[in-house]
Formats: structure tokens, C-alpha cells, sequence
């Protein structure tokens, strides 16, 4: 059994909707995006909840449109302080391009958000998807929304077996839910396309028994709702080894901002040396780097264990050197900013990078 694509009528579609619709109505969470039409809200809520799940965005969203309210305050921001809002979200090229298109609305758009979906999708960071959520939510234009949620739904009731991450199966999921799109009523058909996803066909364990759709849901009937969705290829992982420095002089330390193009740009960190492959901390300490630059006859107070940190492609193991010195150097005073402990949350910096500050903070 493999139906490439799903073969509906119009009475199919029609009955399909109706259902999706009442059990939506009946079921949605309420939540503070879906009771809005300002697309800068929507599109704000669309970024965050790439990176997050609903419970934690919660408290992101709010805090980040208390800080910018509008594409105005945004574009006028300055970058830390964007960065600081999003700080612990990942990804913070996603809170860079927000930024950026922010100002981009504002000189290019006159501040008025765009209103076609090309124009929408011209914007830096936003791509199909979001360009789909926010044309449909703000403003009922007819896109179909396909996102995680959706693409595990729609593979298990059509039973769609083509991998989720090829092009062909883009294509065909695409053209699925594009089918199935109420067009009158974009906005709520895709919220609650994303809602069923989320709530009802979860990923480990779905909801069958109460699903109102089940009795036409193909996995179901042929009990492959655990198999679905299929996807091509496991995703690659790089491993990292990063050695981190708390150098502690008087009331301060030092960080820098991670400039080049790689994970947490533009974020804050102690000094660094990484390496490919894992070191016996003897040996980082020996490097000349560290006996030089960030030693530099100081007091090792304490060395942690070492972390785990996953990110989507990289597993980043990480231990830090707490030092105290007595001197500051040239080294450090050229290369790293000097913080004082009171001006610490003021720097944006990476989960990891505030996981060891938290604990030297305290000591
Ligand atoms: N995930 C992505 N967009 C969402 C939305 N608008 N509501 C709930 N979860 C979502």
C-alpha cells in the first residue's frame, strides 16, 4: 500500500474540513497570537515557535513584544538588545534576521507590513512557511501551512509513505494540503491543521481513540500510525570540543563577541580554544595559549565536567577553566571586553556560556 498522492473528492474535502473545523473550535488551546491580526505579532510568534515549543514561547513572546511593541521599536533596537531577548532560543540568526527585516520594513515598506505573499517572502528569514502563517493568519489569504505538525498529520491520514526531507516529498505534501485548504477560511483551517498536529497526532503517542477523523485516517486503518512520518536521511552530526576561560579579575571577567560566521554569531563568550577532538584538560592546559594569554600566573580555582550541549547539527562538549588573576594582560585587555560582574546580563550570550556564568556568578 502506497498512494503516492491522495485522490479526493469534492464532497471528501468538503466533509474533511467540516470536521477538522468543529473539533478545532471544540479543542485549541487559546493562545495569545491567535487572538490577534497584527502581522508584526504574528510574524514575532512564527519565528519563536520555530525554535520553541508552545509553553516556553509563551513567556519569550510576551517579553520580546513588551520590549519592541512595534516594527518601529524593532528596527530602532539596538542588536545585543535583540539578542538578549531571544538569548536561551538557539539559533540566533533567526533573531538577527528579524531585525534586519524590521528595518527593512520600515525604510523599504514606510513601516506598514507587507501585504502580499511575495513581498512578505522577501523579507530575510522568512520562507514558505512563514510566509504562509502570516499571509493566513493576519490576513485569511488562501496559503496552506506545512510544518512539522502538519506534515505528521496529513502522512498518516492519506498514509503518504514518500520521506518528508526530498523534494518530491515537499512537492506532494505541498500539493496536499494546498488541496484541503479552505479557502474562505485560511486562518482557521491552518491553525487548526497545525493545532491537530500538535494536540491530537502527536508524534509518540497520538490520540486515535477520540480522533474525530479516524474512521477515514489510512495509518490508522492500516495500523502504520507509528511509522509515519518517514523521512530519507539522519541528520549529520558534528562533534565539537570547546575549552572555555573564566578569567576572573577583580570585580569582573572577560568575554568577546563570537564574529564569524558559525553557531551563536554576534553572542557573547569567555575565551576559547577549541579543538576537533577531545583533550585531557593537562593538556589544554599546557597549550602555550593557555599558559600565555590565560593563565598568565593566575590561580585555577575550577575546572568543570564536562558538558553536553546538542544543537541540531552539533554536539558542542564543553568544559571550562575558572582563573583567577592578579594582572590583567595585553592579550586579554586587547582581544576581550572586560565585564564587570553587575554589567554581566547586559551581554548576550549562548545557554552554555550563561550555565557557567550562572555558577561563577554564585561562587
Ligand atoms: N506552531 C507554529 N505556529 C503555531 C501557532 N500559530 N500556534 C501554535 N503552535 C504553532
Amino acid at each position: 500500500m502506497n498512494p503516492t498522492k491522495p485522490c479526493l473528492t469534492e464532497e471528501n474535502i468538503t466533509v474533511f474540513q467540516r470536521k477538522l473545523h468543529e473539533w478545532y473550535e471544540r479543542h485549541h488551546r487559546v493562545l495569545p497570537w491567535r487572538e490577534v491580526k497584527d502581522p508584526y505579532l504574528i510574524w514575532i510568534s512564527e519565528v519563536i515557535l520555530q525554535q520553541t515549543r508552545v509553553e516556553q514561547a509563551l513567556s519569550y513572546y510576551r517579553n520580546f513584544i513588551v520590549n519592541f511593541p512595534t516594527v518601529e521599536h524593532l528596527a530602532a533596537a539596538d542588536e545585543n538588545s535583540v539578542l538578549k531577548c531571544w538569548q536561551g532560543l538557539g539559533y540566533y540568526s533567526r533573531a538577527r534576521n528579524l531585525h534586519a527585516s524590521a528595518k527593512v520594513i520600515v525604510e523599504k515598506f514606510h513601516g506598514h507590513f507587507p501585504k502580499s505573499y511575495d513581498e512578505v517572502k522577501s523579507l530575510k528569514g522568512i520562507g514558505d512557511y512563514t510566509a504562509a502563517a502570516i499571509c493566513s493568519f493576519a490576513y485569511d489569504l488562501p496559503y496552506a501551512v506545512l510544518d512539522g505538525n502538519v506534515y505528521r498529520f496529513l502522512s498518516r491520514y492519506f498514509a503518504m509513505e514518500t520521506p518528508i526531507d526530498t523534494m518530491q516529498g515537499r512537492k506532494q505534501f505541498m500539493e496536499t494540503a494546498d488541496m484541503l485548504l479552505d479557502r474562505k477560511k485560511a486562518a482557521l483551517h491552518n491553525q487548526a491543521m497545525m493545532e491537530m498536529g500538535a494536540i491530537q497526532c502527536t508524534i509518540l503517542s497520538p490520540d486515535c481513540d477520540s480522533c474525530p477523523l479516524k474512521h477515514n485516517c489510512m495509518a490508522f486503518k492500516y495500523d502504520m500510525v507509528e511509522l509515519l512520518p518517514i523521512k530519507s536521511k539522519k541528520t549529520k552530526v558534528r562533534n565539537r570540543y570547546f575549552y572555555y576561560f573564566f578569567i576572573k579579575y577583580q570585580n569582573g571577567f572577560f568575554l568577546r563577541k563570537r564574529e564569524k560566521a558559525d553557531v551563536w554569531r554576534n553572542l557573547y563568550e569567555f575565551p576559547l580554544l577549541e579543538y576537533e577532538n577531545k583533550l585531557p584538560i593537562e593538556e589544554v592546559l599546557a597549550q602555550e595559549e593557555s599558559v600565555k594569554y590565560f593563565l598568565n600566573a593566575g590561580v585555577i580555582k575550577q575546572i568543570s565536567e564536562e558538558k553536553k550541549h546538542v544543537l541540531s547539527h552539533q554536539h558542542i562538549y564543553s568544559r571550562c577553566v575558572y582563573v583567577e588573576i592578579q594582572e590583567k594582560n595585553e592579550y586579554l585587555t586587547k582581544h576581550y571586553d572586560y565585564v564587570k560582574i553587575e554589567e554581566s546580563d547586559k551581554y548576550p550570550v549562548s545557554r552554555l556560556v550563561e550555565i557557567f556564568l550562572n555558577e561563577y556568578l554564585e561562587i
